[in-house]
């Protein structure tokens, strides 16, 4: 397959802990594309103006991640209603040179659990998110989508849970962080959305005794792969999905966009960036 070459990126500051560049030179790889995927360090002073070199550079887009996801709205001349809503960009296409910003994290976290869960019913009752930040957003705006019932979200800091009710009044519940044992019974889905569990952070505690055996308890940390949290799911034989898919399937907005093809997650590329 020929194409003409398709110059691609993630911004970002730091960057060099991305995987978004393994993944996107392996899909490259893979469908036989022409095409770079680099990872371009800018830092928050220098964005308006590396962002116009990229776009001078006749780049075909990009993926944004921290600090800029925030910022690089701004920048952009249209943003679609799902990276308002979200509140942020993590993909942007450039054409006519002119930025079209998106935000590929709700889809990212959906199609994670739909690939590892083909059976999972999204409606068969509440969903409890802990953590109200940017990844919370993103998947309550999800969940949304997927006509969950009802979504219990628990923070640390209650005005970020309370604010993020905004997005649904009816179906959204700020609860008490301190009491989240309590809210796990009847749980059709729990999600933890904060950096607690990760490598380097402090451990997320929690006791899953009350969850119902059919719930589905998924993380969106992925360092380590196997957090605590989904460790002690499996020893209660609850179903578990890791956080990795969730950043494999959102780099495939960015990759279809730019490349013309949608990308397939495999475990071979899953292997791959947990090397
Ligand atoms: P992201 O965009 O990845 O969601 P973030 O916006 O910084 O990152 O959000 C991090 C989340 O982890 C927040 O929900 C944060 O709670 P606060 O809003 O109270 O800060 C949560 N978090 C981080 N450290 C925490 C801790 N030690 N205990 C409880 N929650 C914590």
């Amino acid at each position: 397959m020929t194409n003409s070459f398709i110059k691609t990126a993630v911004i970002g500051h730091p960057i060099n802990h991305s995987k978004s560049p393994l993944i996107h030179n392996y899909w490259l790889d893979s469908y036989g594309l022409s095409g770079s995927y680099e990872a371009i360090d800018i830092s928050t002073k220098n964005l308006k103006r590396s962002v116009q070199d990229l776009i001078n550079q006749g780049y075909k887009g990009f993926n944004v991640t921290v600090p800029h996801k925030i910022a690089i709205m701004n920048l952009c001349d249209e943003i679609d209603e799902l990276a308002h809503e979200i509140g942020a960009v993590n993909t942007v296409s450039i054409r006519n040179k002119k930025l079209y910003g998106t935000n590929s994290d709700a889809y990212g976290f959906i199609q994670n659990i739909k690939q590892n869960v083909p059976d999972f019913d999204f409606t068969a009752g509440k969903a409890v998110v802990l953590g109200a930040g940017g990844a919370a957003n993103a998947v309550i705006y999800a969940l949304l989508h997927e006509n969950v019932p009802e979504i219990i979200i628990l923070n640390r800091t209650k005005e970020k849970s309370k604010a993020l009710t905004a997005l649904d009044r009816r179906k959204l519940v700020a609860g008490e962080w301190k009491m989240r044992n309590d809210y796990l019974s009847n749980s059709n889905l729990i999600v933890n959305t904060t950096a607690l569990g990760m490598s380097g952070k402090p451990p997320l505690e929690i006791d899953l005794t009350s969850a119902p055996k059919t719930a589905l308890v998924t993380d969106i940390v992925y360092a380590p792969l196997h957090t605590d949290l989904l460790k002690q799911a499996k020893d209660r034989d609850l179903r578990t999905v890791t956080g990795i898919g969730m950043l494999l399937h959102q780099a495939r907005t960015g990759f279809k966009l730019w490349n013309g093809v949608m990308p397939s997650v495999t475990k071979e590329l899953e292997k791959l960036v947990l090397k």
